[in-house]
């Protein structure tokens, strides 16, 4: 049992010998939170480490006493992770220790996604009930620590016992309180076309946060927030990951004290909810997950892979080998017809790939982005054999087909909106904001879910479909719903998420073999909460090869390989207009799960043969591509550097690949050395490069180098610099590393 509980110190000791969190009921019967983070020796007792509050809340207030889940209005004004309004309106709370549980394994949350266990030795979960029984209300914090990893995760349910209503105003999934401030708090920012960009700043004394109003997560922010010491690096150091298992409006918010201490909260944003709490009922919120490494950023991105790509993405999907597919959007966009896209099909299916992705303008009469969303039936125009006609030609091809849809949408010009107009989104009375010239449907009705899951059911059924790509593009403006009373409208953005998971859950399990990947106008919703049903995710509509080492180095730091959908696309790139090698698209796109979305019959013999090697490279080694571990070693974001490295190793570390991009060639570029990280020192590796028949350069790279020398010196750069002059800017070499 990994969770200690000392009756007559009150104190709490989860561990695992990676990571410790130790929690107490102080003298005042608050919980208090003494230690998180690196692992402590059990059996003994830390409350020196706390400061027991003096008896009577009027001599604590202010002083930073560490909290496990801080209220407002009794004497700590540090941002608070419960704020409910009672009966009488008043919004103070004493929360103290009532009783608690320690149960094996991890309860799963009722209608949220969340990680979970496949057996109940991996995990231990402690219970904790608090209670305010002058406002009359119950906290239940759940504390879940995993056996073998250096994760916590955290969930909290508030219930209303007392005879009245009240209304929460603020419930935070997490509070962490860390005694010092001397931290630098990483997002992961950006905006449509250049998501999860890496940034990065100092924490300073008040409060610092990122967040989403938007009804989604988001291009802008990421529900994930990280410290790191200044002198963390990617292998060193200290440093905690903050992630939320959600996929709408979040807030992740540091706050330095005047003590210095921090105090971190994460859950969902308060100012857009509130919630209506009825005698007897409960709130529960989303899940966060903490991680602390003592190995640096690295060490946060190992223990979030493993984690998101074993226990939180689930279903037949989850462990095996995802397709390299071709997807039609850029290639045709609406312009399309049956024949066409079976021309596509062949010419990838004589490439080597696996399946075909129709994606949008194949329903309702869309031949461009002002109508037809809601109307899920086949364009005959178009298709004139339906969906099952298409998808029987391609399956016959030898390769599977699969299917974009966007079920959260409707056009104004659409069946679905002359028949149910008030299914979209709006305020009676107030002009609805248009964007992508579609509105959103009210996923907050039932009878809205019921709808989607009808159609979308016949859709799927329809024919042999063996993927679906679910799009969501475009955010929610005047978020109100007819069908919640005004004192309930502040539910609204987390009813339309609990439908949206609802129409998933549904989906999923009806069609079990379907591999779903979400999307959200590219990387908008790229959350731990959606990749609890789709196991990968469209990282960005920005395929460019330059543009996506920045995001994908990004989207990295938090989430896995088999997570992130990477297309190489035509020149001059549809989003930025720059030209790339056909090579250099397809080394950045390898480092995840590859596919083509370019008109492959537009091609050169030429480029045709260079894709199809590309194909059987990356199937050869997708495996280290997909779920090796992924290791960054030279930043995209160092403004200095005109080159840019990463790799994936394989588990037993006996083989590897190396991504090596020249950015911007520079005259003279001087020496240089790429250190590699998480080889076998004692193994000998046989190392060649890719592309194949490139080898002038990289001479005095390949042939057999020792794990230990490749960590230790690196591959010298010198003779590929002098070679960047000559080829000018945006080329890649892989190193390709077999142990012997
Ligand atoms: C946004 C997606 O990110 C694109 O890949 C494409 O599916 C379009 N929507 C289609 O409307």
């Amino acid at each position: 049992m990994s969770i200690e509980w000392d009756p007559g110190d009150r104190q709490f000791h989860l561990r695992n010998g990676q990571i410790s969190l130790v929690l107490r009921v102080l003298e005042d019967g608050t919980l208090g939170q003494l230690h998180l983070g690196a692992a402590m020796p059990g059996g003994r007792s830390y409350r020196h480490l706390g400061p027991d509050p003096f008896p009577g809340f009027s001599n604590r207030v202010g002083s930073p006493v560490p909290l496990a889940y801080p209220t407002s209005g009794t004497g700590d004004f540090r941002i608070p992770a419960l704020v409910a309004a009672a009966a009488d309106g008043a919004t103070s709370l004493a929360l103290h220790y009532r009783d608690h549980r320690i149960v094996v394994g991890k309860p799963a949350l009722s209608g949220l996604p969340s990680t979970y266990v496949e057996d109940a030795a991996e995990a231990d979960t402690l219970e904790i009930t608090l209670a305010d029984e002058l406002a009359g209300l119950d906290v239940d914090l759940r504390f879940t620590i995993f056996r073998d990893r250096p994760v916590i995760a955290r969930s909290a349910t508030i219930r209303n016992a007392g005879s009245r209503p009240a209304e929460l105003r603020c419930a935070m999934s997490l509070s962490v309180d860390l005694p010092d401030g001397d931290w630098l708090m990483i997002g992961l920012a950006g905006a449509w076309a250049r998501e999860r960009h890496i940034a990065e700043r100092r924490l300073v004394p008040g409060r610092q946060s990122a967040s989403s109003t938007r009804g989604a997560s988001s291009h802008e922010h990421n529900p994930f927030l990280a410290l790191r010491r200044a002198t963390t690096d990617e292998s060193h150091g200290e440093a905690y990951s903050f992630s939320l298992v959600y996929s709408g409006n979040f807030l992740a918010e540091a706050e330095v004290d005047p003590y210095g201490t921090t105090r971190v909260r994460l859950g969902i944003e308060p100012t857009t909810f509130s919630w209506r709490l009825d005698p007897g009922a409960e709130f529960t919120t989303p899940e966060a997950i903490v991680v602390y490494s003592e190995t640096g950023l690295g060490g946060l991105s190992d223990a979030l892979h493993g984690l998101f790509r074993e226990r939180l993405a689930r279903g037949q999907w989850r462990d095996r080998p995802r397709p390299v597919l071709i997807n039609n959007w850029e290639a045709t966009y609406f312009d399309f017809d049956a024949d066409r896209l079976v021309e596509i099909a062949t010419t990838a299916r004589d490439l080597g790939v696996e399946l075909f992705v129709l994606d949008d303008g194949w329903f309702g009469a869309r031949d461009d982005d002002t109508t037809s969303l809601g109307d899920w039936f086949v364009d005959r125009r178009k298709l004139p054999d339906g969906i099952e006609g298409v998808a029987r030609r391609i399956t016959d091809l030898g390769i599977g087909f699969g299917l974009w849809i966007e079920p959260e949408m409707v056009s104004q010009r659409s069946r679905l909106f002359e028949a149910h107009p008030d299914w979209a989104i709006g305020i009676p009375g107030r002009p609805r904001t248009e964007s992508r010239q579609q509105l959103v449907l009210d996923m907050t009705r039932p009878e809205v879910v019921d709808h989607l899951t009808g159609v979308l059911t016949e859709v799927l059924g329809s024919a042999p479909i063996a993927y679906v790509k679910w799009d969501m593009n475009r955010n929610i403006t005047e978020p109100y719903s007819p069908s919640l009373p005004p004192d309930r409208q502040g539910e609204f953005f987390h009813r339309y998420l609990l439908g949206v998971y609802e129409l998933y859950r549904r989906l999923t399990t009806r069609f079990p073999e379907i591999l779903f990947e979400s999307c959200a106008g590219g990387g908008g919703r790229f959350d731990p909460g959606l990749l609890a049903f789709a196991p990968q995710a469209w990282t960005s509509d920005d395929t460019d090869a330059i543009e996506r080492l920045k995001i994908q180095w990004g989207t990295s730091l938090a989430y896995p390989l088999s997570s992130m959908a990477a297309h190489v696309a035509a020149v001059p790139n549809h989003q930025v207009g720059r030209v790339t090698p056909l090579s250099t698209r397809a080394a950045v796109a390898f480092f995840g799960v590859l596919g083509y979305e370019l008109d492959l019959t537009a091609l050169s013999a030429k480029e045709r043969g260079e894709i199809a090697d590309q194909i059987a490279f990356y199937i050869g080694r997708r495996q280290l591509f997909q779920r090796g571990r992924f290791l960054r070693l030279e930043s995209p974001y160092d403004g200095d550097r005109d080159h840019v490295a990463w790799m994936t190793v394989a588990d037993d570390a006996r083989q590897a690949v190396v991504g090596s991009y020249q950015i911007l060639a520079r005259a003279d570029p001087g020496p240089g050395r790429l250190r590699l990280r998480g080889l076998d020192p004692l193994a000998t590796y046989r190392v060649s490069t890719w592309p194949a028949g490139d080898d002038r350069p990289a001479r005095a790279n390949t042939g057999q180098r020792s794990g230990a020398e490749l960590m230790a010196a690196g591959f010298v750069l010198d003779l590929d610099r002098q070679e960047t002059v000559a080829r000018g800017d945006f080329w890649a070499r892989l190193f390709v590393l077999d142990a012997i």
